[in-house]
């Protein structure tokens, strides 16, 4: 390992040994990069391939449900097959040490509870369900749906996407516990995430304004950076396994 990383990754481990419990992770797509799924931004992220406006807003759907859904069954069949990678395990296993309360994430591909971690704040719903526009019955789907659109099991309305989109509010009770949870951090966990999409991008300030430690896990230096203490220049995969060694190490010294 590069002594740069395992510098880092120990000076992390300490944080989050120092936080007894307390330390919270905020997650974007740069985590489950490394499982296959593609992220927004960057040189091969969706918004580069596809107008966000043509295929994420509420007006879009409105325009042509079977389009935004042919999207979202592409996007679904990616997500299906992908699994939880080491980051993901990483985070799941320093849970059930009892050293990471939560996490908070923008993904919306459940691998974060594939990797069996219990508790995940989702801010951006889940790509995994759907739910229904006439009634609010709300469909997990075990595979992408054969038909699109999917009809509501219960009243035969539109389904749609259970997710979040542009021009959209946040879920209030995951806004809520996420809020709540940036402000008892000690030490918050900052992987993948590009940190320019409001409000979730909130989450970092607040924690940084209680005097939480600001650990974050990128390939690229990004807003947050500013507000880092210790900055990770490494794929969440990597920067996740070493800093879980060197909690491990820590705990045995
Ligand atoms: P972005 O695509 O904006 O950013 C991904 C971040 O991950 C970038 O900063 C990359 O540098 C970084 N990254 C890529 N590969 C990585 C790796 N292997 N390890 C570590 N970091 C890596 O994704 P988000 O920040 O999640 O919203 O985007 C936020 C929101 O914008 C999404 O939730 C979505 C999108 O529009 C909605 O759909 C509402």
């Amino acid at each position: 390992m590069d002594l740069d990383l395992e510098g880092l990754a120990a000076r992390a481990a300490e944080a989050i040994l120092r936080a007894q419990g307390k330390t919270v992770a905020f997650t974007g797509a740069g985590i489950s990069a490394e499982s296959g799924i593609p992220t927004f931004r960057g040189k091969d992220g969706l918004w580069r391939r596809f107008r966000a406006e043509d295929l994420a807003t509420p007006e879009a759907f409105e325009r042509n449900p079977k389009l935004v859904w042919e999207w979202y069954r592409w996007r679904m069949e990616i997500v299906f097959r992908a699994k939880p990678n080491p980051a993901h395990l990483a985070l799941a296993e320093l849970e059930r040490m009892g050293l990471l309360l939560c996490t908070i994430t923008q993904n919306v591909d459940g691998l974060h509870q594939a990797a069996g971690q219990k508790c995940v704040v989702e801010l951006h719903g889940n790509i995994r369900r759907a739910r229904c526009t006439r009634c609010g019955y709300r469909v997990e789907f075990k595979e992408p749906p054969k038909e699109v659109p999917p009809k509501c099991p219960r009243c035969g309305g539109l389904l749609r996407p259970d997710v979040v989109w542009f021009g959209e509010p946040l879920p209030e009770e995951a806004w809520q516990k996420a809020v709540q949870l940036a402000l008892s951090a000690k030490t918050l966990i900052v992987i993948g995430t590009s940190g320019i999409v409001y409000p979730a991008a909130m989450i970092p300030q607040l924690a940084k304004q209680n005097n939480a430690t600001i650990i974050e896990i990128n390939v690229q230096d990004t807003p947050i950076t500013e507000i880092a203490d210790i900055a990770i220049r490494a794929p969440a995969s990597k920067a996740m396994q070493a800093i879980l060694t060197e909690v491990k190490k820590q705990l045995t010294q």
